[in-house]
């Protein structure tokens, strides 16, 4: 609950209907998108400069000048004090997003999953609000470590964990290792034996459903690396392997069926069947103690995209389990899940600086124009690596200047080096304009590259209070310091 007193959801109830947010002035109503040649959910915008509370951290809105401030920040002063191009993380945000679902989830264990961005900072805030941390590393679970994060709250994943990332996780009292091949379970046996204690372990399966955006596919095919299949008996054998093992302590099975997942369909589904190898594990000396469901909630990352809120995601979840688990006449157990993306995706904007601007025929009389600014998929390479979509607006200033269809590019030698495919925005763009893009917390900073020696934004928290660094950017000379190339004459 923010300082308002209402939930973030109320709130944006109450921002879409217009009563907080400044914008542009109306653009020409008669232009239809049929005169530009984006693709068929982009309509040409009434108000270009328009923030969509779906897109937008909470705090986001417009000065009279049309500059954008990101939790009573101005982009202008941010960039000028951090430098460009940054990432600006509404802290309030987030963790309202975060302490949403500890409050809409009544009873479940609530996991942020780290691998969508963790810093230091972030695995305080996650701490604070009383989530549990998922690590994908040996060094995700160092950071956490590093700020106090308490390790019985902490779930270890991975398909491949290395013995030394295991002894880190058991020699830390992990809550939980997810456990994802027979190979790991005999190590993590081993270890446990050799330091005389019991890890905890969640078995991960695959339940032949994966589900990405607005569709599900349940399949019976499990072509994958990660987790052990229900169809072919395995999920079932590697319970029993752990439930066979003096230092392994089962705690339950895991499911996580994808990403960007806006019903609960194909939660439905791997709930049914995740439950009915629960059925036939459970016996009157063992019993499945836990069931997570893993992440992959959908964001807005354009108007297009409709996400659920956590209440909502709730009651879908909430029905599946009891639907399963009356259809196998099973008690009740616990349950979490490991929301990433839905917690510090919209938290975070992207701030970046127009550095050229052109215009390309791209036939039919049409046009469409480049926008170069100074990032790309070194900062966020999500658009080139799943063609993701997402929104960008003019930043720090307002316009009443037509729409022009654009695309938002990158600085790298790489023509798929694009941030944001098709965009409306205003005809009087120019060199040194800000342009900020939305829902840029997700896996943007925690997959950025080094790519062409770029180096790797800041990231700056804001608030209420002003703007802190949390990241600070790369230097030269931190690259310079890996590249510790010998010269050959200095060989032999
Ligand atoms: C096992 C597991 N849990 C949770 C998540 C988080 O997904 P999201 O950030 O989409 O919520 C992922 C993402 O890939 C995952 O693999």
């Amino acid at each position: 609950m923010g300082a308002s007193g209402l939930t973030l959801y109320q709130r944006l109830e109450s921002t879409t209907a217009g009563l907080t947010r400044y914008s542009y002035p109306m653009h020409n109503p008669n232009l239809s998108s049929s005169d530009h040649a984006g693709p068929p959910w982009l309509t040409v915008p009434e108000d270009l400069g328009f923030l969509d509370p779906v897109l937008w951290p909470q705090g986001t809105v417009r000065d009279l000048s049309g500059q954008i401030l990101i939790g009573g920040q101005t982009v202008n002063a941010l960039l000028e004090q951090y430098g460009s191009a940054l990432y600006v993380m509404d802290e309030e945000d987030f963790r309202t997003r975060a302490h949403q679902f500890t409050t809409d989830f009544p009873g479940w264990t609530v996991h942020y999953a780290g691998k969508s961005f963790l810093c230091r900072s972030v695995a305080r805030w996650i701490m604070e609000e009383g989530l549990g941390l998922d690590v994908c590393s040996g060094n995700e679970l160092a950071v956490a470590l590093s700020v106090g994060f308490p390790p019985e709250r902490i779930g270890v994943h991975g398909n491949n964990k290395s013995i030394e990332e295991l002894i880190s996780a058991i020699e830390a009292g992990v809550g939980s290792i997810i456990v994802d091949s027979f190979d790991e379970i005999a190590k993590i046996e081993t270890l446990a034996a050799q330091r005389e204690c019991i890890v905890r372990v969640l078995v991960r399966v695959t339940t032949g459903v994966e589900a990405h955006t607005h569709e599900y596919i349940a399949t019976s095919l499990e072509d994958g690396k990660f987790g052990f299949s229900v169809t072919t008996g395995q999920a079932l054998e590697a319970l029993m392997v752990c439930e066979n093992s003096p230092h392994i302590h089962l705690g339950g099975i895991h499911s996580h069926i994808g990403s960007q997942i806006f019903d609960t369909e194909g939660f439905r589904v791997a709930a049914r069947r995740t439950m009915a190898l629960a059925a036939q594990f459970n016996s009157a000396s063992h019993m499945i103690e836990e069931i997570n469901l893993g992440g992959g909630f959908g964001i807005a990352y354009t108007i297009q995209d409709t996400p659920m809120s956590p209440a909502e995601l709730n009651r879908g979840l909430v029905q599946a389990i009891d639907e399963a688990r009356s259809q196998y006449n099973l008690a009740p157990v616990k349950l979490s899940i490991e929301p990433g993306r839905a917690i510090c995706g919209p938290a975070c904007v992207a701030l970046y600086t127009v550095g050229t601007i052109k215009k390309v025929d791209i036939g039919d009389g049409k046009t469409r124009t480049y926008v170069a600014v100074d990032g790309g998929m070194s900062d966020n390479i999500r658009t080139a690596l799943y063609q993701a979509e997402y929104s960008a607006v003019l930043a720090n200033r307002s316009s009443d200047a037509e729409p022009m269809l654009s695309r938002v590019v990158g600085k790298h030698c790489e023509s798929g080096d694009i941030l944001v495919h098709d965009v409306y925005l205003p005809s009087d763009l120019r060199i040194g304009d800000i342009i900020a893009v939305p829902a840029s917390g997700a896996y943007t900073r925690s997959m950025a590259s080094n790519y062409n020696y770029a180096l790797r934004p800041a990231m700056v928290a804001v608030n209420s209070k002003g703007s802190r660094l949390i990241l600070r950017r790369e230097t030269l000379e931190d690259l310079l310091a890996l590249d510790v190339g010998e010269d050959d004459k200095t060989l032999g």
